[in-house]
């Protein structure tokens, strides 16, 4: 059986859908993979709890303790790094994992690391990407799963879903508009990429 990584910083909802999606009849015999490990760099992540009620292997790396250390950001890396390769994933996926990873770091994961960024890239990289949206008069929104390169939510694009942007939407709107097609497409996007790595 293959592994599985997933990474988050918040409420984990697209792990969630994730998860759900591994779980379901067949999936695990048909793709020879499981999630084995869901990791955040914040203790206090909602989907944390949700995973360890579901059983999963949990891990957290919280990026603020290495603050006073001379290269924090490498030592955060090298800390994930050793919890993630424990697990010799196969694939290691961003669902609403919040930090910016250095180029060393995506490099190791080449090809195995995708991410979901809700917006149609390469529209909206970044933060704020719904009232960015809106701002710009956009009548389509969307979401994007790519594989991750060095820079940021750039990489090829696997799978995106279009939304519509209503005249009376917010960014809170929006972004429930967007989420929901979200667990839609990470979960199909994971599997195609699994068919192509065991056909
Ligand atoms: C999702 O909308 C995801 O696309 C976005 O954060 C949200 C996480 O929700 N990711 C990014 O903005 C990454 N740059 P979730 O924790 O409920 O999955």
């Amino acid at each position: 059986m293959n592994n599985i990584v997933v990474l988050i910083s918040g409420g984990g909802s697209n792990m969630r859908a994730l998860v759900q999606a591994s779980t379901r009849e067949n999936w695990a015999q048909r793709h020879r993979a499981r999630i084995s490990l869901v990791l955040s760099n914040r203790a206090d992540a909602a989907g944390l709890t949700w995973a360890q009620q579901q059983g999963l292997d949990t891990a957290v790396v919280d990026h603020r303790s290495y603050a006073q250390h001379a290269n924090p950001r490498e030592a955060f890396e090298a800390e994930m790094r050793q919890h993630i390769d424990r697990h010799a994933p196969v694939l290691v996926l961003l669902a609403g994992f919040m930090r910016i990873l250095t180029p060393g770091f995506v490099d190791h994961y080449a090809g195995r690391m995708l991410n979901i960024h809700p917006s149609l890239l390469p529209a909206f990289p970044g933060l704020h990407t719904h009232q960015r949206a809106i701002e710009a008069g956009c009548r389509f929104a969307g979401a994007t799963v790519h594989e991750v390169t060095a820079e940021l939510d750039h990489g090829p694009i696997l799978a995106q879903a279009v939304v519509p942007v209503l005249p009376e939407d917010d960014a809170e709107a929006l972004a429930a508009r967007v989420l929901s097609q979200e667990h839609r497409i990470y979960p199909q996007a994971v599997a195609d990429r699994l068919r192509r790595l065991s056909p």
